[in-house]
């Protein structure tokens, strides 16, 4: 067995076992950890080395999670999914992956939990106004690896981070079933990876669109070319830009953070 893995939990692998096909190619090689700097880390390391697609990396606890723009995840042991997955879709695939992860967190916990979520371009899971997930796609042509961070229990998170974010327990006033939320999101992740391979891009367009109701028409402030703009989200395109409406303009972002204001 490669060092630092064990056999899933029990709590993991029933859930696991019992999703059994909808989880396609995402059910063929998972592997648990304890504990990990990052699973993105992990995965990205398996990628390099030719894993196949689907391989899966799960860890109780991250030490060096990781988030968007250099910030850090932090994944205290229990509290949270820490999971990433290697993928290698064509570069067009690429462009709407973290979208269609999005959607498929939102799906996920919604049928794990039945917690509603909003989306926040790209990819940020919210309540209330509050992240209860993220999603961090990193890699090279041949492969991406998607790292998703869920917040399950209100967990002692630093104050900055606790200020801003939520958890599934916190909001739901009850316990979850970590294993069966892994289980829901991973299937609904295969599902929606088969979408856009598929080249449904339209669909899981109007899927994002759905669960991205409340942060459509809202204020937002970008940066470009050294100088801050602000504009009213419009919508996304079928390559999962941020289409953003500023004065006459309809500004196409692709990349980078915006801000709601
Ligand atoms: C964000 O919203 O900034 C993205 C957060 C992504 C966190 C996940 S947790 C699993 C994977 N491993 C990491 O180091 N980061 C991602």
């Amino acid at each position: 067995m490669t060092p630092g893995v064990i056999s899933l939990p029990v709590e993991f692998a029933n859930a696991l076992a019992l999703a059994g096909g909808r989880l396609g190619l995402l059910g063929r090689q998972i592997r648990w950890y304890p504990r990990v700097g990052s699973t993105n880390d992990v995965a990205t390391t398996l990628a390099e080395q030719g894993a196949d697609e689907g391989a899966v990396v799960v860890a109780d606890q991250q030490t060096a999670g990781r988030g968007r723009l250099g910030r850090t995840w932090v994944s205290p042991p229990g509290a949270g999914i820490y999971v990433s997955v290697v993928l290698r879709p064509s570069p067009r695939e690429a462009a709407l992956l973290t979208i269609a992860a999005g959607v498929a967190v939102a799906d996920g916990v919604r049928s794990a939990t039945g917690l509603e979520v909003q989306l926040k371009w790209p990819n940020d899971a919210h309540v209330n106004g509050r992240k209860l997930a993220g999603i961090l796609a990193e890699g090279a042509p041949s492969y991406v690896v998607l790292g998703v961070g869920i917040n399950v229990l209100p967990a002692a998170y630093p104050p900055e981070v606790a200020r801003l974010a939520t958890s599934i327990e916190a909001e739901l006033g009850r316990s979850v079933d970590r294993g069966l939320l892994l289980a829901e999101c991973l299937a609904a992740l295969a599902a929606r990876y088969g979408q856009v391979t598929d080249g449904d891009a339209r669909g899981v367009v109007a899927a994002w669109r759905e669960r991205a109701a409340s942060t459509l028409g809202r204020r937002v402030e970008w940066e470009a070319g050294g100088r801050s703009r602000i504009g009213l989200a419009d919508d996304i395109d079928e390559d999962g830009a941020l289409l953003v409406r500023s004065g006459s303009e309809l500004v196409r972002i692709t990349s980078g953070e915006v801000r709601w204001v």
